[in-house]
Parts: C-alpha cells; sequence; structure tokens
C-alpha cells in the first residue's frame, strides 16, 4: 500500500511522534511505503515529498513541531482545489491519506473524503476542541507549559503584591484556561464560552488583600470577552483563514484591572510558547497510538474515519460528525473551576 501522510494548520507538540508510528506500523509491519507532503495540503498540491522509512522518523519522537512542515490553507482556496487535490493524490498512486490537522485539517479531509479519496484523519491541536474525541494530543503539552507559568508567576507576583493576568491560547474553546488555571490554583478564570464581569475580578482582587493575601493570579484564554457594557473592549476583525483577530484581552485586562484597583497589574501573554518544544508522556503515547489506528483502519479499508480517544480506547468516528461543532467547555465544568477560586 501507499499511505501519503500530511501535518497541516497550526502545529502542535506530538506531530512528530504520529508520523513516526505511521510509519513503523505501515513499513515495518505491512512493508508499506509511506510519503510525507511538505507543509500541509501546499505539498500535495505543489507534488512536495519526500520517502519516509524507519532512519527517516529516527529520533523524533520527543521532538516539538513537525518534521514536514506545516501551513493553512484559506478556506475558499481550499474548497476550489479539493477537486484538484483529489486528483494529485491518485496520481501519485496514493492508496490511503493520513491528514493530521485540527479542525480547518479535518474539514478539508472530509471534502477529500466526499470527492471519492480514501482518507484516514487524525486529529490533532492545543485547543483541544475537537469534537467525539475526548483529548487531541498537545493539549496536555501546552496545560503543563502554562500550569508551569503561573506557578513561576505566582511568587514573583507575591513579592511585588501584583495581579498577574496570564492570557492562554483559545480560541472559541477554554479549555487550556480551565485546566491550567485550576492546576495552577489561578484565583480568577475567564473562557470564552461565557462573558465575564471586571467587577467580579476587581471584587476578588480586594478580598484576597483584605485577607492578607499579597497577589492574585487571573487566567484568561485569548478569545474570552467581557459582558457587554462592563469594559471597553472591541470584537476583531476576521482574517483570511476566518479567524477573528484578537485586540490583547490580556493587556486590556491588566490595564483595566490596575485602574480599577489602583493596583499593578501585569499582562503576561504566553502565545505560542504552549505550542514548542517537546510533548509530555501522555502526549506521546496518545500521538503514537493515533499513528497505529490510522494506518490499521487503512488496511482495513476504514475511510472517512478518524481517530479518536474514548476513555482509555481509540475508536474510529466519521470525519463528518468530528468537524460539525467545536467541544467547548460545558457548565458544570466551569462550576468545578469556580469552586476554587
Ligand atoms: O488552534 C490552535 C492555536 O494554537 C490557537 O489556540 C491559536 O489561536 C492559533 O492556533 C494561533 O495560530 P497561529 O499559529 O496561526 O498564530
Amino acid at each position: 500500500m501507499r499511505i501519503g501522510v500530511l501535518t497541516a494548520g497550526g502545529d502542535c507538540p506530538g506531530l512528530n511522534a504520529v508520523i513516526r508510528s505511521v510509519v513503523h506500523r505501515a513499513v515495518d509491519n505491512y512493508g508499506d511505503e509511506v510519503l510525507g507532503f511538505e507543509d500541509g495540503y501546499a505539498g500535495l498540491l505543489d507534488g512536495r515529498y519526500r520517502s519516509l522509512d524507519l532512519n527517516g522518523v529516527s529520533g523524533i519522537l520527543a521532538r516539538g513541531g513537525t518534521i514536514l512542515g506545516s501551513s493553512r490553507l484559506e478556506r475558499d482556496r481550499l474548497r476550489e482545489a479539493c477537486g484538484h487535490l483529489a486528483e494529485e493524490a491518485r496520481d501519485f498512486g496514493i492508496d490511503a491519506l493520513i491528514p493530521i490537522g485540527g479542525e480547518g485539517t479535518l474539514t478539508a479531509a472530509r471534502m477529500l473524503s466526499d470527492a471519492g479519496l480514501p482518507v484516514v484523519g487524525v486529529p490533532k491541536t492545543i485547543d483541544n476542541d475537537i469534537s467525539s474525541t475526548d483529548r487531541t494530543f498537545g493539549f496536555d503539552t501546552a496545560v503543563g507549559v502554562a500550569t508551569e507559568a503561573m506557578d513561576r508567576l505566582k511568587t514573583t507576583a507575591e513579592s511585588h503584591q501584583r495581579v498577574m493576568v496570564v492570557e492562554v491560547m483559545g480560541r472559541h474553546a477554554g479549555w487550556i484556561a480551565l485546566e491550567s488555571g485550576m492546576a495552577a490554583g489561578a484565583h480568577g478564570i475567564c473562557l470564552p464560552e461565557r462573558p465575564f464581569d471586571p467587577a467580579d475580578l476587581v471584587k476578588m482582587v480586594e478580598e484576597r488583600f483584605s485577607r492578607g493575601k499579597k497577589f492574585a493570579v487571573v487566567c484568561v484564554a485569548e478569545g474570552a470577552h467581557p459582558a457587554e457594557g462592563t469594559m471597553d473592549y472591541g470584537k476583531g476583525a476576521i482574517d483570511q483563514f476566518g479567524h477573528e483577530r484578537f485586540q490583547g484581552i490580556g493587556t486590556a485586562l491588566a490595564y483595566e484591572l490596575e485602574r480599577r484597583l489602583g493596583k499593578e497589574a501585569k499582562p503576561v501573554i504566553l502565545g505560542h510558547v504552549q505550542r514548542g518544544g517537546t510533548p509530555t508522556a501522555f502526549d506521546r503515547v496518545l500521538a503514537t497510538r493515533f499513528g497505529w489506528h490510522a494506518v490499521e483502519a487503512a488496511h482495513r479499508g476504514d475511510f472517512g474515519r478518524m481517530t479518536a480517544l474514548k476513555g482509555n480506547d481509540i475508536v474510529m468516528v466519521p470525519l463528518a460528525e468530528a468537524v460539525t461543532e467545536l467541544k467547548t467547555v460545558p457548565k458544570d465544568r466551569m462550576l468545578e473551576a469556580e469552586s476554587v477560586f
């Protein structure tokens, strides 16, 4: 069998672990040929690929990023390119294509599958917002990085009696903010799923200081918004990939808290630090299992589906189901987090 593999969209710790696992299972067990397309779907469109063998994936399990490179394609371009992509894949004699990516990549995978291409998707994103899988790899790593950052910020905040406003990734879903905020014992957590009132944060900080505490940490997701009329903060324009250009909620909120409290408040934007570097053991294992199951699915002819984690099991779910809606933080998870403020 000739298998094509590509990584598309924002990178994520664990991508290399999937590539390695696909190659090991496919080459070692089935004697397959694996072609790695470069820079996501762009490589498939332009015919840029390399043959991947066991040597080519040696030593990459713990390496962040992706050895194949990644890119985003604009939605409209992708839609237009779909027929062409399917043709290219057929010309290369691809018997199974394994695109590894987030919501945009899997939507394209679904379109390719609808166009008749044998596709097995593998979900990835540090945001953990893909429905139909309990977890995506990369999330555990990002939560670990954000948690460690907040642990560190607490000691310096306390020395200077400051409020730290830590902005983490999460456009539409606040999973990173929720779990890193909980793990680090943040005193306030703001999620995209629920508009916040800065007055509540002011109250929380004042109450802490009145009890003799000398600092506070607020964890805010980049996609969080203040409730209507509570603070000046505009919605950003939409870029060519259909993403909102954020106005910097961490910085805006820190200034707002400083103004209202008369205490120093510092914004800390963690940004792409959360996506870089070596994956955690959990993410390496999940990524490796996804790669193994993707190859098995290809050999069973189980196409138009993606790997998913359900409890402790890896199962296959229809791509159509996976990309219909984002998995956002449910209300009961927010309530659990509130109880630790
Ligand atoms: O979707 C993953 C993600 O890391 C988001 O959390 C973040 O908003 C976005 O990608 C950033 O993308 P880029 O690398 O294009 O700036």
